[in-house]
């Protein structure tokens, strides 16, 4: 979406994910398929401001793959923070475990190795942040269950929102009309405050009106 150039740019002038997540980076696209799923230190960095402005404490995520996101964000929380974080992939949520061990925030990081939706259903109580970066399938069914889990001051942030691109093509797959859905329904609410940052694949930042 951006000239790779401008991108670099950006991102040597932003903060930076710390090496730990640098190597998980690295492990992945070295030897992980579908390494192309990391968020990377664009949307690292953008993670990290919003953790720092909107105070957040605690985390939950949808899709862990190998940990990148999940310790970026864990590594910007206060020593008491906590990141929840759901994938169903044993494989690269052992690879996941095994660098986060390596990390002094890597204690802050729960995992939950379930479907997303099995796993949301056992989850009570709020969250200041919930990042969407599993199955594009069931996006507007996380949507509405973070919608019901936001601490007040919350921020929902939903990853892949332009698909490459192909939001633009409706009918195009069952992925793409999945995500169509999902950003109509967001776009749709009320009482909310929303934007859809053209950052990387897409971000769509909710967050409930604060006055
Ligand atoms: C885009 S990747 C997550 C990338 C990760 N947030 C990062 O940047 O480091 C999507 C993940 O969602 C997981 N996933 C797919 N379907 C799922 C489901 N039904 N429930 C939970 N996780 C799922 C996949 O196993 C994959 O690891």
């Amino acid at each position: 979406m951006i000239n790779p150039e401008i991108e670099n740019y950006c991102i040597n002038h932003s903060t930076r994910p710390s090496q730990d997540v640098q190597s998980i980076g690295a492990f992945t696209k070295e030897g992980v398929h579908g390494s192309q799923m990391l968020i990377g230190e664009m949307e690292a960095s953008v993670l990290a401001f919003l953790i720092n402005m909107a105070k957040v404490k605690t985390v939950l995520e949808l899709g862990t793959y190998t940990g990148y996101s999940a310790l970026a964000m864990a590594e910007q929380l206060p020593e008491d923070g906590k990141v929840i974080t759901i994938d169903i992939n044993k494989e690269t949520s052992a690879i996941a475990r095994r660098f986060w061990d390596q990390s002094p925030h890597g204690k802050k990081i729960e995992q939950i190795l379930k479907p997303g939706l099995e796993a949301l259903s056992g989850i009570e109580g709020q969250f200041d942040l919930i990042f969407i970066d599993a199955d594009k399938n069931n996006y507007s069914n996380y949507l509405t269950w973070a919608l019901n889990h936001l601490s007040d001051h919350g921020l929902i942030v939903v990853d892949n929102t332009l698909w490459h691109g192909k939001v633009l093509t409706p009918g195009a797959d069952k992925q793409t009309d999945s995500i169509i859905q999902h950003n109509e329904t967001a776009r749709d609410l009320e009482g909310y405050v929303k934007t859809l940052l053209p950052v990387r694949d897409g971000m769509f930042l909710i967050q409930k009106k604060q006055r």
